[in-house]
């Protein structure tokens, strides 16, 4: 058997877009063989699985010794869409003999459409199989402002300004861009937007607000309105208004995947940029495999161990406008839990 204090962490990452039914008919459109040749390029598809297994690695060494009452740690993966899926994660941390499960979302600020959609999914397992899971769930739903995130994402930034031409680097307008979302989600009362907000907020303050900055929204699909300015049409703006350095910041990603290798290096600072006369652009290095980033990750985790809470006490609200019934119920099985 399994001692008590055996922590299962499962690690809910962000779905690769590619993989994501409704994307997948729009992105093939544009898989133009010369695209082909451009995944490969960047390695043949999305890395973001083996950046969680060095972050999830990384994490769990640093768990074993800044809490060995709990130890030993142990990380799982579940994806939205691809495997390992959510549902093969529990499966193995049953069999496993798991006692003390935390789902900790891998998206730093909360949407329904993500971490929300994971946590649905745990809930949906159970209530398919009618059966209480044998493990204690507790649930990391949010960090958007964690001091040590936001010390890398200064980071990241600061090393890449310091690679723009000296002369322009004061001019230099800081892109933070976010995966957006449908308004449909937006106006439901989704609370996404103001968390991306709360991380650029502090990233800036701790840069001093060195640099022009602006919150853009990346990878819109389909002909409904969705959040923006879109990160496309901003790089286009501001060229033809003068601004013609930038530095791009994938914010609400942690880990390269798709819309960082393919969508911000090239369709946007490869091809577009040339497009539209870009003097220097420049896109901060995704938090992938820094030690930081392991450890801001363990932080997370000791701190939420420590609290004893079953999850943070903005989840216990549904959106004002929500018409999914599943959420509430998801809420209540893991606000029911009894640590
Ligand atoms: Fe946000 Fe249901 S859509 S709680």
């Amino acid at each position: 058997g399994i001692g008590v204090g055996v922590i299962g962490v499962t690690v809910l990452t962000r779905v690769p877009s590619e993989c994501f039914s409704k994307l997948a008919p729009f992105i093939a459109k544009r898989r133009t063989p010369r695209i082909q040749e451009q995944y490969s390029r960047i390695g043949g598809g999305s890395p973001i699985k083996k950046w969680t297994a060095v972050q999830g690695e990384g994490m769990v060494k640093l768990l074993d010794s800044m809490s060995p009452h709990t130890a030993p740690h142990k990380y799982y993966i579940g994806f939205r869409y691809v495997h390992p899926l959510t549902e093969e994660a529990i499966e193995e941390m049953e069999q496993d003999g798991i006692e003390r499960a935390i789902a900790f979302t891998q998206y730093p600020q909360y949407s329904c459409s993500t971490t929300g959609s994971s946590l649905n999914a745990i809930y949906r397992y159970y209530n398919k199989k009618g059966e209480k899971p044998k493990m204690k769930w507790s649930i990391i739903d949010r960090w958007p402002t964690h001091p040590l995130l936001i010390q890398c994402f200064t980071d990241h930034i600061q090393k890449e300004l310091d690679l723009f031409p000296p002369d322009k680097r004061k001019d230099v307008v800081i892109l933070f861009s976010a995966h957006s979302l449908p308004m449909s989600v937006v106006n439901r009362g989704d609370p996404y937007p103001q968390e991306v907000g709360a991380t650029v907020q502090r990233v800036m303050e701790k840069l001093n607000y060195s640099n022009p900055y602006r919150l853009v929204w990346q990878s819109k699909v389909g002909p409904m309105p969705w959040l923006g300015p879109q990160t496309d049409e901003t790089i286009k703006g501001l060229c033809q208004r003068g601004k013609k350095n930038m530095l791009l910041v994938p914010i609400a990603f942690t880990s390269d995947h798709i819309e960082t290798l393919y969508e911000l290096d090239i369709e946007y600072a490869q091809v577009l940029a040339n497009e539209c006369g870009v003097e220097n652009i420049r896109r901060a290095e995704s938090l992938n495999g820094n030690p930081l980033f392991s450890k801001a990750l363990a932080d997370l985790v000791c701190s939420h161990i420590q609290s004893n809470e079953v999850c943070s006490k903005q989840l216990t609200l549904c959106c004002p406008l929500c018409v999914n019934p599943v959420c509430r119920e998801t809420k209540a099985f893991f606000t029911n839990q009894q640590l």
